[in-house]
Protein backbone atom coordinates (compact mmCIF):
# COMPACT_ATOMS: atom_id res chain seq x y z
CA UNK A 1 0.00 0.00 0.00
CA UNK A 2 1.03 3.59 -0.80
CA UNK A 3 -0.02 6.62 -0.07
CA UNK A 4 1.92 9.09 -1.67
CA UNK A 5 2.93 9.30 -5.60
CA UNK A 6 6.67 8.69 -5.88
CA UNK A 7 8.54 11.63 -5.20
CA UNK A 8 9.93 14.52 -7.94
CA UNK A 9 13.80 13.42 -8.66
CA UNK A 10 16.01 13.73 -11.59
CA UNK A 11 15.46 10.71 -13.11
CA UNK A 12 11.83 11.40 -13.62
CA UNK A 13 12.66 14.07 -16.01
CA UNK A 14 11.38 12.93 -19.56
CA UNK A 15 13.19 13.38 -23.31
CA UNK A 16 10.80 15.78 -23.63
CA UNK A 17 11.17 17.79 -20.44
CA UNK A 18 8.28 16.77 -19.02
CA UNK A 19 9.40 16.32 -14.91
CA UNK A 20 6.83 14.05 -13.89
CA UNK A 21 5.81 16.76 -10.78
CA UNK A 22 2.65 17.68 -9.26
CA UNK A 23 -0.53 18.20 -11.80
CA UNK A 24 -3.14 17.53 -9.60
CA UNK A 25 -3.88 18.56 -5.48
CA UNK A 26 -6.44 17.92 -3.86
CA UNK A 27 -6.13 19.64 -0.06
CA UNK A 28 -8.76 19.18 2.62
CA UNK A 29 -11.47 18.98 -0.12
CA UNK A 30 -14.85 18.36 1.36
CA UNK A 31 -18.15 18.94 -0.69
CA UNK A 32 -21.74 18.21 1.14
CA UNK A 33 -25.29 18.43 -0.28
CA UNK A 34 -28.13 19.73 1.11
CA UNK A 35 -31.45 18.26 0.65
CA UNK A 36 -35.05 18.17 2.27
CA UNK A 37 -33.91 14.52 4.12
CA UNK A 38 -30.75 16.42 5.40
CA UNK A 39 -26.71 17.03 4.58
CA UNK A 40 -25.07 14.36 2.84
CA UNK A 41 -21.15 14.45 3.39
CA UNK A 42 -20.60 13.12 -0.07
CA UNK A 43 -17.08 13.81 -0.06
CA UNK A 44 -14.82 14.17 2.97
CA UNK A 45 -11.39 15.24 3.71
CA UNK A 46 -9.68 13.99 0.47
CA UNK A 47 -6.10 14.90 -0.09
CA UNK A 48 -4.70 13.46 -3.03
CA UNK A 49 -1.59 14.40 -5.06
CA UNK A 50 -1.38 13.18 -8.97
CA UNK A 51 1.52 13.83 -10.88
CA UNK A 52 2.04 14.81 -14.50
CA UNK A 53 1.45 11.48 -16.67
CA UNK A 54 0.23 9.44 -14.03
CA UNK A 55 -2.72 7.51 -14.53
CA UNK A 56 -5.28 7.49 -11.38
CA UNK A 57 -8.27 5.39 -11.38
CA UNK A 58 -10.87 5.93 -8.47
CA UNK A 59 -12.84 3.13 -7.36
CA UNK A 60 -15.59 2.22 -4.78
CA UNK A 61 -19.07 1.37 -4.39
CA UNK A 62 -21.94 3.62 -5.72
CA UNK A 63 -23.08 6.88 -3.78
CA UNK A 64 -19.12 7.22 -2.19
CA UNK A 65 -18.52 10.25 -4.31
CA UNK A 66 -16.39 9.71 -6.95
CA UNK A 67 -18.63 12.04 -9.67
CA UNK A 68 -18.64 14.49 -6.87
CA UNK A 69 -14.69 14.37 -6.67
CA UNK A 70 -14.32 14.62 -10.61
CA UNK A 71 -16.84 17.12 -11.06
CA UNK A 72 -14.77 19.26 -8.71
CA UNK A 73 -11.67 18.57 -10.51
CA UNK A 74 -13.62 19.74 -13.55
CA UNK A 75 -14.58 23.19 -12.32
CA UNK A 76 -18.76 22.33 -12.39
CA UNK A 77 -19.21 22.19 -9.00
CA UNK A 78 -17.38 23.74 -5.89
CA UNK A 79 -16.09 22.13 -3.03
CA UNK A 80 -17.38 22.97 0.20
CA UNK A 81 -14.20 23.31 1.62
CA UNK A 82 -10.53 22.33 0.58
CA UNK A 83 -8.19 23.51 -2.30
CA UNK A 84 -8.10 22.32 -5.57
CA UNK A 85 -4.73 23.10 -7.78
CA UNK A 86 -3.53 22.12 -11.05
CA UNK A 87 -0.13 22.84 -11.93
CA UNK A 88 -0.05 24.91 -8.86
CA UNK A 89 -2.72 27.02 -9.35
CA UNK A 90 -6.05 27.01 -7.74
CA UNK A 91 -8.68 26.03 -9.69
CA UNK A 92 -11.31 27.23 -7.55
CA UNK A 93 -11.04 31.79 -6.51
CA UNK A 94 -13.61 33.30 -4.73
CA UNK A 95 -16.26 30.56 -5.31
CA UNK A 96 -15.37 31.19 -9.48
CA UNK A 97 -12.96 28.86 -11.76
CA UNK A 98 -9.98 29.97 -13.10
CA UNK A 99 -10.92 29.52 -16.79
CA UNK A 100 -6.74 29.51 -17.65
CA UNK A 101 -7.21 26.17 -15.59
CA UNK A 102 -10.35 25.09 -17.22
CA UNK A 103 -8.43 25.03 -20.33
CA UNK A 104 -6.35 22.25 -19.17
CA UNK A 105 -8.77 19.62 -18.52
CA UNK A 106 -10.42 17.43 -21.24
CA UNK A 107 -13.82 15.36 -19.78
CA UNK A 108 -15.34 12.27 -20.94
CA UNK A 109 -18.62 11.21 -19.10
CA UNK A 110 -20.73 7.69 -19.83
CA UNK A 111 -22.05 8.56 -22.52
CA UNK A 112 -20.33 10.21 -26.12
CA UNK A 113 -22.72 13.45 -26.00
CA UNK A 114 -21.92 13.69 -29.15
CA UNK A 115 -23.55 16.99 -31.55
CA UNK A 116 -26.07 14.78 -33.53
CA UNK A 117 -26.16 16.78 -36.34
CA UNK A 118 -22.20 17.20 -36.70
CA UNK A 119 -19.95 14.08 -38.33
CA UNK A 120 -17.12 12.46 -36.28
CA UNK A 121 -14.77 15.21 -37.82
CA UNK A 122 -16.84 18.00 -36.73
CA UNK A 123 -17.52 16.89 -32.81
CA UNK A 124 -13.83 16.29 -32.61
CA UNK A 125 -12.86 19.85 -34.44
CA UNK A 126 -16.01 21.68 -31.71
CA UNK A 127 -13.46 22.69 -28.90
CA UNK A 128 -10.62 24.01 -31.00
CA UNK A 129 -13.35 26.18 -33.91
CA UNK A 130 -14.47 27.39 -29.95
CA UNK A 131 -11.15 28.34 -29.67
CA UNK A 132 -10.78 30.43 -32.68
CA UNK A 133 -8.33 27.72 -34.89
CA UNK A 134 -9.43 28.39 -38.56
CA UNK A 135 -11.60 26.04 -40.18
CA UNK A 136 -8.84 24.26 -42.42
CA UNK A 137 -6.30 23.95 -39.14
CA UNK A 138 -9.08 22.76 -36.78
CA UNK A 139 -10.01 19.34 -39.65
CA UNK A 140 -6.44 18.68 -39.98
CA UNK A 141 -5.91 18.22 -35.97
CA UNK A 142 -9.26 16.64 -36.15
CA UNK A 143 -8.55 13.79 -38.87
CA UNK A 144 -4.86 13.27 -37.17
CA UNK A 145 -7.12 12.93 -33.60
CA UNK A 146 -9.61 10.60 -35.26
CA UNK A 147 -6.47 8.18 -36.27
CA UNK A 148 -5.12 8.04 -33.08
CA UNK A 149 -8.57 7.02 -31.55
CA UNK A 150 -8.99 4.70 -34.22
CA UNK A 151 -12.12 6.08 -36.18
CA UNK A 152 -9.73 6.64 -39.91
CA UNK A 153 -11.95 6.42 -42.28
CA UNK A 154 -15.47 7.20 -40.22
CA UNK A 155 -14.31 11.14 -39.64
CA UNK A 156 -17.60 12.00 -42.19
CA UNK A 157 -19.66 9.70 -40.43
CA UNK A 158 -22.61 10.75 -37.73
CA UNK A 159 -23.24 9.79 -34.52
CA UNK A 160 -26.10 7.18 -35.52
CA UNK A 161 -24.18 5.14 -38.01
CA UNK A 162 -21.56 4.26 -35.57
CA UNK A 163 -21.72 1.93 -32.44
CA UNK A 164 -21.24 3.03 -28.46
CA UNK A 165 -17.26 2.25 -28.65
CA UNK A 166 -17.05 4.18 -31.70
CA UNK A 167 -19.35 6.96 -30.39
CA UNK A 168 -16.93 7.07 -27.41
CA UNK A 169 -14.08 6.97 -28.85
CA UNK A 170 -14.91 10.17 -30.91
CA UNK A 171 -15.38 12.01 -27.31
CA UNK A 172 -11.90 10.76 -26.65
CA UNK A 173 -10.65 12.55 -29.44
CA UNK A 174 -13.20 15.61 -29.20
CA UNK A 175 -11.40 15.52 -25.12
CA UNK A 176 -7.87 15.21 -26.46
CA UNK A 177 -8.47 17.60 -29.04
CA UNK A 178 -6.96 20.71 -27.05
CA UNK A 179 -4.20 19.15 -26.01
CA UNK A 180 -5.32 18.46 -22.12
CA UNK A 181 -2.91 18.13 -19.63
CA UNK A 182 -5.29 16.35 -17.58
CA UNK A 183 -7.91 14.21 -19.14
CA UNK A 184 -11.11 13.58 -16.71
CA UNK A 185 -13.23 10.13 -17.63
CA UNK A 186 -16.70 9.19 -15.26
CA UNK A 187 -17.17 5.54 -15.93
CA UNK A 188 -16.50 6.18 -19.68
CA UNK A 189 -16.89 2.33 -20.85
CA UNK A 190 -19.41 1.95 -18.70
CA UNK A 191 -22.32 1.47 -21.27
CA UNK A 192 -20.39 -0.68 -23.46
CA UNK A 193 -20.70 -4.67 -23.85
CA UNK A 194 -17.76 -6.64 -22.19
CA UNK A 195 -15.56 -7.04 -25.64
CA UNK A 196 -15.69 -3.65 -26.43
CA UNK A 197 -14.67 -2.21 -22.97
CA UNK A 198 -11.57 -4.51 -22.84
CA UNK A 199 -10.93 -3.30 -26.38
CA UNK A 200 -11.41 0.05 -25.90
CA UNK A 201 -9.14 -0.32 -21.98
CA UNK A 202 -6.21 -1.60 -24.27
CA UNK A 203 -6.87 1.76 -26.61
CA UNK A 204 -6.94 4.04 -23.94
CA UNK A 205 -4.05 2.65 -22.55
CA UNK A 206 -2.12 3.41 -25.76
CA UNK A 207 -3.57 7.00 -26.24
CA UNK A 208 -2.42 7.86 -22.81
CA UNK A 209 0.91 6.48 -23.29
CA UNK A 210 1.35 8.39 -26.84
CA UNK A 211 0.13 11.57 -25.47
CA UNK A 212 1.68 11.16 -22.17
CA UNK A 213 -1.55 12.96 -20.39
CA UNK A 214 -2.52 12.55 -16.92
CA UNK A 215 -5.95 10.88 -16.69
CA UNK A 216 -8.34 10.83 -13.32
CA UNK A 217 -10.16 7.38 -14.15
CA UNK A 218 -13.75 6.92 -12.20
CA UNK A 219 -14.69 3.21 -12.54
CA UNK A 220 -16.64 0.73 -10.38
CA UNK A 221 -14.96 -2.28 -12.14
CA UNK A 222 -12.22 -3.26 -10.26
CA UNK A 223 -10.25 -5.13 -13.23
CA UNK A 224 -10.58 -2.45 -15.41
CA UNK A 225 -9.05 -0.12 -12.86
CA UNK A 226 -5.99 -2.45 -12.09
CA UNK A 227 -5.21 -3.22 -15.55
CA UNK A 228 -5.06 0.63 -16.39
CA UNK A 229 -3.77 2.74 -13.42
CA UNK A 230 -0.84 3.72 -11.91
CA UNK A 231 -2.59 3.81 -8.25
CA UNK A 232 -5.88 3.04 -7.65
CA UNK A 233 -8.17 5.09 -5.13
CA UNK A 234 -10.21 3.57 -2.91
CA UNK A 235 -13.13 5.12 -1.73
CA UNK A 236 -15.87 4.35 0.71
CA UNK A 237 -19.00 6.20 1.05
CA UNK A 238 -20.94 8.01 3.97
CA UNK A 239 -19.23 10.28 4.30
CA UNK A 240 -16.97 10.16 1.25
CA UNK A 241 -13.30 9.23 2.01
CA UNK A 242 -10.33 7.74 0.91
CA UNK A 243 -9.64 4.35 2.54
CA UNK A 244 -6.68 3.48 0.32
CA UNK A 245 -4.73 3.83 -2.42
CA UNK A 246 -2.40 0.72 -3.91
CA UNK A 247 0.44 1.77 -6.33
CA UNK A 248 0.10 -1.09 -9.08
CA UNK A 249 3.67 -1.72 -10.57
CA UNK A 250 3.19 -3.97 -13.35
CA UNK A 251 5.01 -2.43 -16.56
CA UNK A 252 3.43 -0.63 -19.39
CA UNK A 253 1.83 -1.11 -21.38
CA UNK A 254 0.12 -4.06 -20.45
CA UNK A 255 -1.45 -6.46 -22.35
CA UNK A 256 -4.71 -8.15 -21.63
CA UNK A 257 -2.83 -11.49 -20.85
CA UNK A 258 -1.53 -9.36 -17.81
CA UNK A 259 -5.05 -10.06 -16.58
CA UNK A 260 -4.03 -13.88 -15.78
CA UNK A 261 -1.23 -13.01 -13.92
CA UNK A 262 -0.93 -14.51 -10.42
CA UNK A 263 0.06 -10.59 -9.46
CA UNK A 264 -2.81 -9.24 -11.18
CA UNK A 265 -5.62 -11.32 -9.14
CA UNK A 266 -3.91 -10.66 -6.19
CA UNK A 267 -4.03 -7.45 -6.35
CA UNK A 268 -7.91 -7.96 -7.42
CA UNK A 269 -8.41 -10.21 -4.58
CA UNK A 270 -7.47 -7.71 -2.22
CA UNK A 271 -9.42 -4.85 -3.47
CA UNK A 272 -12.08 -7.02 -3.43
CA UNK A 273 -11.68 -8.02 -0.16
CA UNK A 274 -11.63 -4.40 0.53
CA UNK A 275 -14.43 -3.44 -1.15
CA UNK A 276 -16.93 -6.03 0.57
CA UNK A 277 -16.00 -5.39 3.56
CA UNK A 278 -18.22 -2.29 3.80
CA UNK A 279 -21.65 -4.36 2.20
N1 LIG B 1 -26.68 17.19 -6.71
C1 LIG B 1 -26.79 16.41 -5.61
N2 LIG B 1 -27.68 16.70 -4.66
C2 LIG B 1 -27.79 15.95 -3.53
N3 LIG B 1 -27.02 14.85 -3.29
C3 LIG B 1 -26.10 14.51 -4.22
C4 LIG B 1 -25.94 15.28 -5.42
N4 LIG B 1 -24.94 14.69 -6.15
C5 LIG B 1 -24.52 13.63 -5.44
N5 LIG B 1 -25.21 13.54 -4.28
C6 LIG B 1 -25.01 12.52 -3.24
O1 LIG B 1 -23.63 12.48 -2.94
C7 LIG B 1 -23.19 11.14 -2.76
C8 LIG B 1 -22.08 10.84 -3.73
O2 LIG B 1 -22.60 10.82 -5.07
P1 LIG B 1 -21.72 10.54 -6.35
O3 LIG B 1 -20.55 11.44 -6.32
O4 LIG B 1 -22.61 10.64 -7.54
O5 LIG B 1 -21.26 9.04 -6.12
P2 LIG B 1 -20.64 7.97 -7.13
O6 LIG B 1 -20.26 8.66 -8.40
O7 LIG B 1 -19.48 7.39 -6.40
O8 LIG B 1 -21.70 6.93 -7.35
C9 LIG B 1 -24.42 10.26 -2.94
O9 LIG B 1 -24.94 9.99 -1.65
C10 LIG B 1 -25.36 11.11 -3.73
O10 LIG B 1 -26.69 10.80 -3.47
MG1 LIG C 1 -20.85 8.34 -10.41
Amino acid sequence: MQTQPPSRTQENVGQDGRTGGDLLTLRDVCRDFTTKSGVTHAVSHVDLTIQDGEFVALIGRSGCGKTTILRMIAGLLTPTSGRIEIDGRSLWQGGRVDSSVIRKLGVVFQEANLFPWYSVLENIALPLRLCGMSTKQCHARAAELAGLVGLKGFERSYPRELSGGMRQRASIARALSCDPELLLMDEPFGALDALTREHMNIELQRIALETKATVVFVTHDIPEAVFLADRVVHLTPRPGRIKQIMAIDMPKPRGIDVQTAPEFGEIIRRLRIDLNQEA
